[in-house]
């Protein structure tokens, strides 16, 4: 069924870039549960880091995931201005996208390479989200998916200066 926000954006772009914008959509929703797991994983390294790194990691933990909370908010009503429903599921929260589970007994140095690995994967995921959907014809998606590469590539930075 067409609904009347498709019927618009096919007023403005052709009848391939509304299918595109599915697609759009959906990557939104898998950059979602990504976001939600780094968050709850953040949160597990800011409440268990130990040693000499603990005020550095705890604090910048509590800073990314303030912001990863916020960010959610907009990605899931990025996908809702989409028509679509947003939605994060805990069976996608649980199995994973290449992010592994967090672990309260890693050292600090082992914290930091996981959180590391998890922003820059999903970095990639935001650039990749930005050229799709510059090709849907959707340059707001593009916009905020090209802020939140910006987010996580600086965090990757802040990681990798933190610990090596
Ligand atoms: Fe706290």
């Amino acid at each position: 069924m067409t609904t009347t926000l498709q019927k618009n954006l096919k007023s403005q772009i052709t009848g391939t870039d509304i299918l595109n914008i599915q697609s759009v959509a959906e990557a939104l929703t898998g950059v979602l549960t990504d976001t939600y797991r780094l968050i709850l994983k953040s949160h597990t390294y800011h409440w268990n880091v130990t040693g000499p790194l603990f005020f550095s990691i705890h604090e910048m933990t509590e800073d990314h995931y303030t912001d990863m909370f916020a960010a959610a908010d907009v990605l899931a009503e990025r996908i809702r201005a989409l028509d679509r429903h947003a939605q994060v599921s805990l069976a996608g929260l649980t199995a994973g996208t290449g992010g592994q589970d967090s672990d309260a007994n890693l050292s600090a140095e082992d914290m930091v390479r996981d959180l590391l690995a998890d922003h820059e994967a999903l970095a990639q995921k935001m650039r990749a989200l930005v050229l799709s959907a510059e090709a849907a014809g959707d340059p707001v998606t593009a916009d905020l998916a090209t802020e939140r590469a910006a987010f996580h590539e600086k965090a990757a930075w802040m990681l990798r200066a933190t610990a090596f």
